[in-house]
């Protein structure tokens, strides 16, 4: 079986991995670890939400945060963007590239963005169209793509559908995500045949949540299908605050560990992603879950 031999990773710690901690995280530290990460040699990273701060308080510092990160040039630094009030945020901020976020579960819709599926998709028109017609690129995030915490199964018609009704708004890629990490590999080529019959391939991203373990075993899936551009979080940090069961993001040091020794190509460096994740040492109380990090972060006395 041939796999990719390059692929590209989208950098989602700071705002996936960081909007579920329940401690305010400093600015600062937001900052340092942004560009940290972008040392590191990540060529994608999703940096906060211009979302309401009254649903997501942690992310309430998006532009103070865009406005502290130095931006490295060949590196896209991007946001989640929820309605026009968001995109008008992004554009003061200097954001070239935004992502809109829909649901393939209603309830999981109603209950993140408060709008159903239809509503959310009229929404993001607008925020589309404005977006685009001043040059930003724009991604589309559909969440509860192989299973929702509110109504359980998700047919993969029903992912599918949501998924080109994201591309016909103009969308440059569509993130297939595992909400709650529900995912087994059996599913991946499942949800992808649908999706893919709707959707071209390369503009088809992974975005795995980790809370089964599964999501490596996942990304071997996609890699295997033929999915060349997959979402992580640095140290397995993340969790949607708005899906009760969530738990981290594959955590990036876990992924580079299994691509690169595989053979594939990321342009991120392991160490440098490592390194990224210690800064947030003291602005988080509670140790990073990423398998890598544990194995080689810790003590030996600690570890066993
Ligand atoms: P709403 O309450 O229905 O709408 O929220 P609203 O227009 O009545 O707004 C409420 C208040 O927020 C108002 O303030 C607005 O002005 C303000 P008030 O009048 O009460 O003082 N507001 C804003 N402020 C700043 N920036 C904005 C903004 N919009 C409204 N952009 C809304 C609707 C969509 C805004 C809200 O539900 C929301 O922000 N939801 C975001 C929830 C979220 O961020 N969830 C996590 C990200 S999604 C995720 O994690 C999944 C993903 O990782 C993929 C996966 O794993 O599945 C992407
Ligand atoms: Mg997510």
């Amino acid at each position: 079986m041939t796999l990719p031999t390059r692929v590209t990773i989208v950098e989602v710690g700071p705002r996936d991995g960081l909007q579920n901690e329940r401690g305010v995280v400093p600015t600062t530290a937001k900052i340092a670890f942004i560009d940290a990460l972008s040392a590191a040699g990540h060529k994608v990273i999703e940096v906060s939400a211009f979302v309401s701060p009254k649903w997501v308080p942690q992310m309430a510092d998006a532009t103070e945060v865009f406005a502290g990160i130095t931006r490295r040039s060949g590196t896209r630094y991007t946001a989640l963007v929820p309605n026009l009030a968001g995109l008008a945020r992004a554009r003061d901020a200097g954001v070239a590239e935004i992502a809109i976020f829909a649901a393939a579960s209603e309830t999981f819709s109603q209950r993140n963005i408060n709008q159903t599926i239809g509503e959310s998709i009229a929404t993001y028109k607008a925020v589309c169209d404005g977006a685009l017609a001043t040059g930003m690129r724009v991604r589309g995030y559909l969440s509860t793509c192989f299973g929702c915490p509110f109504e359980g199964h998700v047919p993969p018609v029903r992912v599918a559908e949501v998924a080109a009704r994201l591309l016909d708004l103009g969308v440059f890629e569509v993130a297939v995500s595992d909400t709650i990490g529900v995912a087994h590999p059996g599913q991946i080529a499942q949800v992808l045949d649908e999706v893919t019959a709707r959707v071209p391939l390369p503009q088809v991203a992974l975005h795995l949540h980790d809370t089964r373990g599964t999501a490596l075993a996942n990304v071997l899936a996609g890699l295997q299908y033929g999915v060349t551009t997959f979402d992580s979080a640095a140290g397995g940090l993340g969790g949607c605050p708005y899906a009760p069961g969530a738990s981290g993001n594959l955590a990036t040091e876990d992924l580079l560990y299994m691509l690169h020794g595989m053979g594939i190509e990321t342009g991120v460096s392991l160490e440098g992603v490592v390194a990224a994740s210690q800064t947030l040492r003291g602005s988080i109380d509670h140790a990073l879950p990423s398998r890598y990090l544990q194995a080689t972060q810790t003590a030996p006395r600690e570890r066993r």
